[in-house]
C-alpha cells in the first residue's frame, strides 16, 4: 500500500546541508503496522512527513495505493492526501471546541455534510475509547 524506493532528503541551510534521509527503502502492506524507530534527529518525522508529501523528497519515489505521489498535481496531492492520516506529535486542539468538534473540524472544512462528519467523528473517538467525552473540552 505504501512503497518508498530510494527515498533521500537533504535540507540546505546557510551553513551546510543536512542529510536527513538516505536512500530509505520500505515496503508496507495492506493491513501491516510499522514502527518507526531512532533517536532524536535520526529522521522520524522527516520520513513520515515525506509519506504524505507534506516534505517533498529529494530523491526517490513515494507510491501510495499504487499512485507515484510524486506525479501528481498540488490539487491531486490534497485529494490523494484526504486517504492518508496522520496525527502530530504536537497537535493542536481548539480549546473553544469539544473533542467531537475538533475531531470533525477537517471535515467542515473540507464541506462534508455536517450528519455524515459526525459520524465519521464519533467512529473515531470510539476507536480510540473517548465515546464518553465527545463533549469535554480538550
Ligand atoms: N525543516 C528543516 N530544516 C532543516 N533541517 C531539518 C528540518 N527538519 C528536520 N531537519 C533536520 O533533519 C534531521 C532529522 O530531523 P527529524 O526528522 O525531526 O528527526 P526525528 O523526528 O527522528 O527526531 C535533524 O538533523 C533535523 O535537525
Ligand atoms: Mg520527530
Amino acid at each position: 500500500m505504501i512503497e518508498i524506493r530510494h527515498l533521500s532528503k537533504t535540507f540546505k541551510l546557510a551553513k551546510g546541508d543536512i542529510h536527513a534521509l538516505s536512500d530509505i527503502n520500505l515496503t508496507i502492506n495492506d493491513g501491516e503496522i510499522f514502527g518507526i524507530i531512532g533517536l532524536s534527529g535520526a529522521g522520524k518525522s522527516t520520513l513520515v512527513r515525506c509519506i504524505n508529501y507534506l516534505e517533498t523528497p529529494t530523491e526517490g519515489e513515494v507510491i501510495f495505493n499504487g499512485t507515484n505521489l510524486g506525479t501528481l498535481t498540488p490539487a491531486e496531492l490534497r485529494q490523494t492526501r484526504k486517504k492518508i492520516s496522520m496525527i502530530f506529535q504536537n497537535f493542536n486542539l481548539f480549546a473553544q471546541r469539544t473533542a467531537l468538534k475538533n475531531v470533525r473540524f477537517p471535515l467542515e472544512i473540507i464541506g462534508t455534510d455536517k450528519a455524515e462528519a459526525t459520524k465519521k467523528a464519533r467512529e473515531l473517538l470510539e476507536l480510540v475509547g473517548l465515546s464518553d467525552r465527545e463533549n469535554s473540552y480538550p
